[in-house]
């Protein structure tokens, strides 16, 4: 999608114009214009209808020929003293789904109370309408009749130059929905080789280096944690490591691991048939992760980031690892496996350990779909965030309010780390029964975070993916993760 700027009185030919209006509030000057401009139609149709400017409530008016615009798409954007960038990014999401299933080419919109909220908010806007515009039919067969619409060029109607804002907002919304896409693909698709792909295909940009390390590498690597999960699945694992370095002199250095585990069966402890099919979606931290370093690749912000994908499937078979297998991870530390459906910690285990052994980071972020217990816990709203460092916990939940990409944080202390302690390894990877099953799940992964890295684990498995969630978000994954680091990085780098 692109997004050009235009002032109003320039415009011209076009079959859609849009605008947003505040619940309760008599029409502004300039929208006292548009309606002049098509003969008095929206001020009546403003008495008429049950509109009203409700949040995400819309209303189309044909213009009989009278202006520049053949119609008037307006959005309603509930009360203003109660409108959000959230809001922002709603509203311009709602618009943009009925701008597609309009399918018209030559459409402008204004800032939709944009200005309103008295910040940058040109960034939500676009984010919106590039968030909102997204669908994933791959798989369905093309219906010759009716083509699917795609959207290419919206014309923002504004005299300032805000391209930097409106590039910002595209790329984020660009990476959200990579990280959809890699989602959506099936685990027979969207398998650890191609998530390998993809990830090369990012790192083609200039100060990117990738390493892959491959199921013969797993054993003198010493990644008994991977190694393990891998051990049931013919499909070829990939520990995928790409380091950016934007700023390589003195610059911030970013941590990041995203599970990337593309079908988890259970293994051995198998799951219920219900729901099994979702767990396709169970490489959704890795897809945050590659979704981020894509906008990384396109930004090149000035910082550093060390990113790392540890992905496989989790299957049976006659080879797969077993309950009381005891596997020893990248830092040595001895591992009882209680439950093969615990995997997610296994594979995160040598990621975390490679990662704070080998790179000095000053803030390290995991994201994974890793428990159940969460999506009990906090719903599909909210992610967890469990930390070993009160500050960096607290720098990632003001991204979160600033972002609306949810975070809550659950509690993490050494009475937890008591609920992970084996009776003949040095941890197992369950924890006190079903017992507070998010953090215990925290507690595991801190063994293998090096002393003294400030990080934050991210579980997204309730947050990860939705049935039905706001308007910029589909059902399916969400992207969940993204938004939140992107703004990280624009407060770490340097200017
Ligand atoms: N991938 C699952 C977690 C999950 C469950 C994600 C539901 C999304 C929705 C993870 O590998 C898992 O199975 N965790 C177990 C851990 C337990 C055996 C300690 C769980 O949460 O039940
Ligand atoms: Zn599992
Ligand atoms: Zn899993």
């Amino acid at each position: 999608m692109r997004i050009t700027t235009q002032s109003f009185d320039t415009l011209k030919d076009l079959d859609i114009y849009t605008i947003g209006l505040f619940e309760g509030e008599d029409l502004s000057e300039k929208h006292q214009l548009v309606d002049a401009a098509c003969n008095g139609q929206l001020s009546y149709a403003l008495k008429e209808d049950s509109f009203k400017a409700k949040l995400n409530k819309k209303m189309l008016l044909y213009t009989s020929g009278s202006t520049v615009f053949k119609r008037l798409l307006v959005i309603g954007l509930g009360k203003r003293d109660e409108y959000t960038t959230d809001k922002c990014r709603q509203v311009a999401a709602t618009a943009v789904k009925e701008l597609i299933s309009l399918k018209k080419e030559n459409v402008a919109s204004e800032y939709l109370g944009g200005p309103a909220l008295g910040k940058d908010f040109v960034n939500v806007l676009v984010e919106g309408f590039g968030m909102g515009a997204y669908t994933f039919n791959h798989y369905k067969s093309k219906d010759e009749e009716n083509p699917e619409f795609v959207l290419e060029h919206i014309i923002l109607s504004c005299k300032h130059d805000i391209q930097s804002s409106i590039k910002k907002g595209l790329t984020t919304a660009k990476a959200v929905n990579t990280a959809r896409d890699l989602g959506n693909h099936p685990g027979n698709v969207a398998t650890p080789t191609y998530l390998a792909n993809a990830a090369s295909e990012i790192a083609k940009a200039p100060n990117f280096k990738l390493t892959i390390f491959n199921r013969e590498d797993f054993e003198k690597m010493g990644f008994g944690g991977i190694k393990g999960v891998s051990d049931g699945s013919d499909e070829p694992p990939k520990f995928i490591i790409m380091h950016y370095t934007g700023d390589e002199k003195d610059g911030k250095t970013l941590g990041l691991v995203g599970k990337g585990l593309t079908f988890d069966s259970g293994g051995i402890s198998i799951k219920p048939p219900a729901s099994m099919d979702e767990m396709k979606f169970d490489m959704l931290g890795g897809a945050a992760v590659l979704g981020i370093m894509q906008a990384v690749a396109t930004m090149q912000p000035k910082l550093n980031i060390v990113a790392i994908v540890p992905s496989t499937e989790n299957l049976l078979g006659a080879k797969a690892y077993k309950p009381g297998d005891i596997l020893k991870a990248y830092n040595g530390k001895t591992i009882e496996v209680l439950n093969t459906d615990a995997e997610g910690r296994l594979i995160l285990a040598d990621a975390l350990s490679y990662l704070t052994e080998n790179f000095k980071v000053d803030g390290l972020v995991d994201f994974a779909t890793l428990t159940g217990a969460v999506v009990v816990g906090l719903g599909h709203r909210y992610s967890a965030v469990i930390s070993n460092n009160q500050d960096f916990a607290d720098e990632i939940k003001s991204v979160s309010d600033f972002t609306h990409d949810k975070v809550w944080q659950l509690p993490l202390d050494e009475d937890f780390t008591e609920d992970i302690k084996s009776k003949i390894a040095d941890v197992k990877n369950t924890g006190n029964g079903r017992a507070a099953g998010a953090i215990t799940a925290g507690a595991f992964l801190q063994e293998f975070v090096k002393k003294g890295t400030p990080w934050c684990h991210i579980d997204i498995a309730g947050s990860g993916w939705n049935k039905s969630g706001k308007s910029y978000n589909p059902d399916g994954p969400t992207g969940v993760g993204v938004r939140l680091i992107l703004e990280l990085i624009d407060r770490w780098k340097k200017e």
